[in-house]
């Protein structure tokens, strides 16, 4: 048997695959990717020569496509990360969100049908299709609101949270009108290996490696909750394995904290790492113009994949910054790597007007 995981070459779904082959019984992986700007097959380095990883260069979107890896791959389970994920680039051009994560989503769904209808018995019965979505299509919690349980209502406030809450909604409907075998998984902002530096953990170390500006947006007091990238890959295959049909799980880590923070960890742990002799990275933080429409509060209860499947994350939050930063000082070749000229590009365009 096999599994077909979309974006496998993005931050999440490389470390999935890179988990997932670390078992030597695992499954082999059919690795469907548009290598956007956000994929990278150098993420996936150490499995080159490994048959049980097939990386195809393609768009969810190709329906044909599509069909025909499932036609001749046959998996037991599609695991969809394919999206494109970043918010400050859905403000500035929302179009490819609604292509990718909305029409996307429905034509791997179809896809999905189409395939699953043609499988009898056990394999019918063990087929799943397990979507990957995000908190923030719940919207912004106050500060003494209770964090966000799998029941509170979808206010997505982004064009990007839009058009993963549109998707979420479609994997809901094609289980309930066609009886699709779906598990839906939502899950917080993760951090950690291979995480592309236009997010805000990657941005501020390379930054701060390069004495460059820290931009922290508005008063740095917005709240993410926040989790080690392998403990979210460790929640979804515990999903995959035991998670009831139709059913959706937040996936987090109990760990609040204020943006302002984030950016202070990450700077007291390179001056005791890699001291700059000009002072303390402190002196990099810049306050710059707000996102617009920036929700304050995100957090998770997760109480429900704890309660049924027993999962929780191995990392703390103090373990996994430590790591997380120690991976970029160790892996300065992929950071220039990534740093191209569209990245370049990217950066000019967002924060040169702010
Ligand atoms: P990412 O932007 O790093 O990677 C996305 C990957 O999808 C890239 O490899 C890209 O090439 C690929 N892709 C984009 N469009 C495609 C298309 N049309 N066809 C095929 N491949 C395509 O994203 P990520 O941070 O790894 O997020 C993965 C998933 O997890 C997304 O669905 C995202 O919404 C969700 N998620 C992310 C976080 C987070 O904190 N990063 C938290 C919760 C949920
Ligand atoms: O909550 C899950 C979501 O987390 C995922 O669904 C998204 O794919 C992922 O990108 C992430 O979204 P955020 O918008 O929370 O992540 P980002 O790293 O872009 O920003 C985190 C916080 O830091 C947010 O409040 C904005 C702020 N920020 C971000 C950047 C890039 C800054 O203050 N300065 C910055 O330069």
């Amino acid at each position: 048997m096999t599994i077909l995981v979309t974006g496998g070459a993005g931050f999440i779904g490389s470390n999935f695959v890179l988990d997932w082959l670390a078992d030597p019984a695992a499954e082999p992986v059919v690795n469907l990717d548009a290598l956007t700007y956000a994929g990278n097959r150098a993420n996936l380095a150490s499995l080159d020569g490994d048959a049980r990883h097939h990386f195809v260069h393609g768009d969810i979107g190709d329906r044909a496509l599509v069909d025909q890896l499932l036609a001749s791959h046959r998996p037991r389970a599609i695991v969809h990360f394919a999206a494109e994920s970043h918010v400050d680039r859905s403000i500035h051009g929302p179009g490819a969100f609604m292509k990718t994560n909305v029409e996307g989503t429905f034509t791997l769904l179809e896809a999905a049908r189409a395939y699953w209808g043609t499988l009898e018995g056990e394999a019918k019965a063990a087929f799943r299709f397990h979507h990957v979505s995000t908190d923030e299509v719940y919207g912004s919690l106050k500060p003494s609101d209770p964090p966000f349980a799998e029941t509170h209502p979808y206010e997505p406030n982004s064009p990007y949270s839009a058009s993963k809450a549109a998707s979420d909604h479609l994997v809901r409907a094609w289980h309930h009108t066609y009886g699709l075998p779906v598990l839906t998984t939502n899950c917080s902002n993760n951090y950690g290996p291979y995480h592309f530096p236009e997010k805000l953990i990657p941005l501020m170390i390379v930054n701060a490696l390069a004495g460059k500006p820290l931009p922290v947006y508005g008063d740095g007091q917005q709240i993410r909750d926040w989790l080690y990238v392998k403990d979210h890959c460790s929640g979804i295959r515990a999903v995959l394995a035991g998670g009831r049909l139709g059913e959706t799980y937040n996936i987090g880590g109990w760990n609040e904290k204020a943006n302002l923070d984030i950016v202070q960890t990450v700077c007291a742990l390179l001056d005791e790492l890699r001291p700059d002799p000009a002072g303390p990275y402190s002196r990099l933080i810049t306050y710059v113009t707000d996102r617009p429409g920036h929700d304050r509060r995100y957090a998770i209860d997760a109480r429900k994949i704890e309660r049924e499947l027993g999962w929780r994350p191995a990392e703390t939050f103090e373990t996994g910054i430590r790591k997380t930063v120690q991976w970029y000082l160790d892996h300065p070749d992929w950071v220039a790597d990534v740093q191209s000229g569209a990245y370049q590009a990217w950066v000019g365009t967002h924060y040169g007007a702010r």
